[in-house]
């Protein structure tokens, strides 16, 4: 039996020495988690959004500013791997972690409960802008956003949803957090899928991606944020 193996897979990604380059994408973004975020992080705290969760104060209202404007960048992601500016981008098509159609269903149901849903606002709006130009010159640097906004949804994306079922939704989960399929194994194949296409890459076209994480942290956060407005 080969290490490989025996070796429990989610200790893989839990820091350490990198196999593949998803790992060291990984190592890139727990580093700029905040301490507060994740055991990993080792960025200090600022603003709301960078404390402990469960010193959240989330509103309805933020929250449902942050569903609109999440959705908004899921639709562009998904319609940016739907035709692909580069052939790369097709491995990631039906992935099973496409959450737009399901975003959708949330926003419906929380209509129906008679909750005001708002337009998009800027947040979402300009993460979209710069993820559609940025898909169309920069396959690497934009890999990087769809690892992150993927990832990130499954990751503190879930500690986020439990707090704010618990606090505004009646302990309602949303579709958001639903995914068909054992979602480990779904994870499994995109990280798979991420490594195979990085094989091709350069050591400057890896670096390329790496720094670009920094700028997905800042997008993201603006929309996070939304929650506790
Ligand atoms: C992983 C929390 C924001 C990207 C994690 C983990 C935690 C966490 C606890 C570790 C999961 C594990 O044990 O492996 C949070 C919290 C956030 C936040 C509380 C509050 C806003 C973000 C943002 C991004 C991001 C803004 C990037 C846009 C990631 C990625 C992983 C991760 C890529 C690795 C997931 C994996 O390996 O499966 N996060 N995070 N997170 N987070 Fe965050």
């Amino acid at each position: 039996v080969s290490a490989a193996m025996t070796e429990k897979p989610w200790k893989r990604y839990t820091g350490g020495e990198a196999k593949g380059f998803v790992d060291e994408m990984r190592l890139v973004a727990m580093k700029l988690h905040t301490r507060q975020q994740a055991q990993e992080g080792e960025m200090e705290a600022k603003a709301p959004e960078e404390q402990r969760v469960e010193e959240w104060e989330p509103t309805l209202d933020g929250y449902l500013k942050f569903l609109v404007d999440i959705k908004v960048v899921y639709d562009t992601l998904e319609q940016i791997i739907e035709k692909p500016s580069f052939p790369s981008y097709g491995e990631f098509r039906n992935t099973g972690l496409e959450r737009s159609e399901k975003l959708a269903k949330d926003l419906k149901w929380l209509e129906e409960k008679g909750y005001g849903v708002p337009e998009a606002s800027s947040p979402g709006v300009a993460y979209a802008k710069y993820l559609k130009q940025l898909s169309e010159k920069d396959p690497q640097a934009f890999i990087c956003h769809f690892y992150n906004i993927y990832f990130a949804n499954t990751a503190g994306g879930r500690i986020i949803a439990k707090k704010v079922a618990e606090k505004i939704l009646d302990s309602r989960e949303l579709e958001f957090y639903k995914w068909d399929g054992e979602l480990s194994q779904l994870l499994q194949n995109v990280r798979d899928k991420l490594n195979k296409v990085a094989e091709n890459w350069s050591r400057e076209d890896k670096n390329r991606c790496l720094g670009e994480t920094e700028i997905s942290f800042k997008f993201y956060r603006e929309i996070v944020r939304l929650m506790l407005s």
